[in-house]
C-alpha cells in the first residue's frame, strides 16, 4: 500500500524531453466505483489492475471499517468482501479524505435500507454539492435526513425503482444512484445520466456481478432491480486521465512515447486537440504513440462533460498552452474552480490570465524553476508538466496530491528521461 502523509516535495530538473515506453495504470475513477460496488454482495470480488494510489488506500479503510476485508493477493489484484459488513455508517474522518468514498451510500441504501456519511471530501475544485445523489435516493423512496454533519438515508422496507431525472449528469451521482437502483424492486430509469467511459465500465461491472443494466453509455439507463448480486473477478480499465497527461508530457517537451494500454478509443477530445496543437498521434490495439511536433500551435477548448474534453485534463492542457505558439483560450464548463493551477504557472512565468472559468493562455513561453506547490491533483500535475519544460530545477511541495492518483509516478518520469527526486 502507499503512503498517505501530507506534504513531501519532488525536485525536479527541467529542459527534459521524454522518450520511451510507459505502462498505463488502472484507472483511479473506476476502481474506486468498483470497490464501493463491492458492498452489494456476500461473495468475493477480486479487482486487478486496482493503481497503488492513495485514494484507493484511504477508500480500502473505510470499507474496512464498514466490516468489509479488503486485501491485496500475491497476484497484486485487490480483493473485496462485504459478508460481515457491521455498520451502515461511513466514518467521517475517512470520508472527508476523498469524494469517492460517498459513493458507499446508495450501495448501503440499496444493500441494507440504511446509510449514513458525512458529506465527502475530495479536491478543493469547486462547488461539489450531492443534490443529484440524495434526490435519486427519495425518488427511489428512501427519507434522507441531515443529523449533525451527516447524512441519514432510511429504507426499511426497501428502495423502489422509478424514474430519476439527473438535474446535472453527475459522475459520481450517476454511479452512486444507480449502485442503489441494481437492488431495488422494480425497475429504474435514471435520465441524465453521465455517460463517462468508469460510468459506462461500472455498468459492465455490475452487470457481471448479475445486475440488469442496459442503456449504457447513453444518458438513459434502465436499470431492472434484482434480489442480490454476486461475486466477481473483473480488471480495472487503464487510467484515460494519467494516458493523456503523459500524451501531454510527450507534445510539450517535443518528445516520443509509447503509452502501453493507453484506452484512446475513450480518448477523441484530446486526441483532437493534441492534433491541433501540432502532435502525430498513431493508435494501435496494445496502445498509442505520441510524438510532438515544433512548433506547437495554440488550441482553445472547453473541459466539458464525456466525450469532451475531461475537465480533468484541464490543468496539464492549460500548461502545454504555455508552449503553444499564439492565444489560447480555456472555459472550463464543469467545476467552477479549476483555475487554481494558473497561479502556480505564473510563479514560473506562464502568462495567463483567468477570470472565473475561463483563462487566456500566451505564448510560447520560457518557464523558469521556481517552488510552487501541487494544489490538487490535476492542479499538480500541470505544474509537474510545466517543471519539464523549465529552464532550471523546480521544487514542487505538496506532492501528496499526486500520490493520490498517479501511480508510481517518479519511478514513471525515470524511465521517460526526467530526473526527479522524491524529498
Ligand atoms: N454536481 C451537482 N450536483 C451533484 C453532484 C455534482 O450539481 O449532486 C455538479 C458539480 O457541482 C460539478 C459537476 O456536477 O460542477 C460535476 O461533478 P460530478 O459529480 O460529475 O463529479 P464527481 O463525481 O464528484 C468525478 C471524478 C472527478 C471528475 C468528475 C468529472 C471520481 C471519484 N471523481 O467527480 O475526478 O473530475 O467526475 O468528470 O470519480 C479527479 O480524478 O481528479 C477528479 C476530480
Amino acid at each position: 500500500m502507499t503512503t498517505r502523509v501530507r506534504g513531501g516535495r519532488y525536485i525536479v530538473q527541467g529542459e527534459a524531453v521524454l522518450h520511451g515506453r510507459v505502462r498505463i495504470s488502472g484507472a483511479k475513477n473506476h476502481a474506486l466505483a468498483a470497490m464501493c460496488a463491492a458492498l452489494l454482495t456476500d461473495e468475493d470480488v477480486i479487482l486487478e489492475n486496482v493503481p497503488y494510489i492513495s485514494d484507493v488506500d484511504s477508500l480500502a479503510d473505510l470499507l474496512r471499517a464498514l466490516g468489509a476485508v479488503v486485501k491485496r493477493l500475491p497476484d497484486g489484484s485487490l480483493l473485496l468482501n462485504a459478508a460481515r459488513v457491521a455498520t451502515f455508517e461511513a466514518p467521517t474522518e475517512l470520508i472527508s479524505e476523498n469524494r469517492a468514498s460517498f459513493q458507499v451510500m446508495g450501495p448501503l441504501l440499496g444493500r441494507y435500507g440504511f446509510a449514513a456519511s458525512a458529506p465527502p471530501g475530495g479536491d478543493v475544485i469547486g462547488q461539489r454539492p450531492i443534490d443529484v445523489h440524495l434526490s435519486g435516493f427519495e425518488a427511489m423512496g428512501a427519507a434522507v435526513t441531515r443529523e449533525g454533519e451527516r447524512f441519514v438515508a432510511r429504507a426499511p422496507a426497501g428502495l423502489t425503482g422509478t424514474r430519476v431525472f439527473m438535474d446535472y449528469p453527475s459522475v459520481s451521482g450517476t454511479q452512486n444512484v444507480m449502485m442503489a437502483a441494481v437492488v431495488a424492486r422494480g425497475k429504474t430509469t435514471i435520465v441524465n445520466a453521465a455517460t463517462e467511459p468508469e460510468v459506462q465500465e461500472l455498468c459492465h461491472l455490475l452487470n457481471a456481478m448479475g445486475a440488469r443494466i442496459t442503456g449504457v453509455g447513453t444518458q438513459m439507463l434502465e436499470i431492472d432491480g434484482v434480489e442480490r448480486l454476486h461475486g466477481v473477478r473483473a480488471r480495472i480499465m487503464p487510467d484515460r486521465i494519467e494516458a493523456g497527461t503523459w500524451a501531454i508530457a510527450a507534445v510539450m517537451t517535443g518528445g516520443e512515447l509509447f503509452l502501453d494500454e493507453a484506452p484512446w478509443e475513450v480518448m477523441d477530445a484530446l486526441l483532437h486537440k493534441l492534433r491541433a496543437a501540432g502532435a502525430e498521434i498513431t493508435t494501435e490495439p496494445g496502445g498509442m504513440h505520441v510524438r510532438g511536433g515544433r512548433p506547437i500551435r495554440a488550441v482553445s477548448f472547453q473541459a466539458l462533460p464525456y466525450p469532451g474534453l475531461a475537465t480533468d485534463l484541464h490543468a496539464p492542457f492549460g500548461a502545454l498552452l504555455t508552449q503553444a505558439n499564439g492565444v489560447s483560450i480555456i472555459h472550463e464548463r464543469v467545476f467552477d474552480n479549476r483555475m487554481l493551477y494558473v497561479s502556480e504557472l505564473r510563479k514560473m512565468g506562464a502568462e495567463i490570465v483567468s477570470t472565473g472559468s475561463s483563462a487566456i493562455v500566451s505564448g510560447p513561453t520560457q518557464l523558469h524553476g521556481t517552488r510552487v506547490r501541487a494544489l490538487d491533483v490535476r492542479a499538480g500535475a500541470a505544474v509537474l508538466l510545466a517543471a519539464l519544460v523549465a529552464q532550471g530545477t523546480t521544487i514542487i511541495d505538496d506532492i501528496y496530491h499526486l500520490d493520490r492518483g498517479y501511480e508510481r509516478l517518479d519511478e514513471k518520469l525515470r524511465t521517460m528521461g526526467v530526473e526527479v527526486e522524491r524529498a
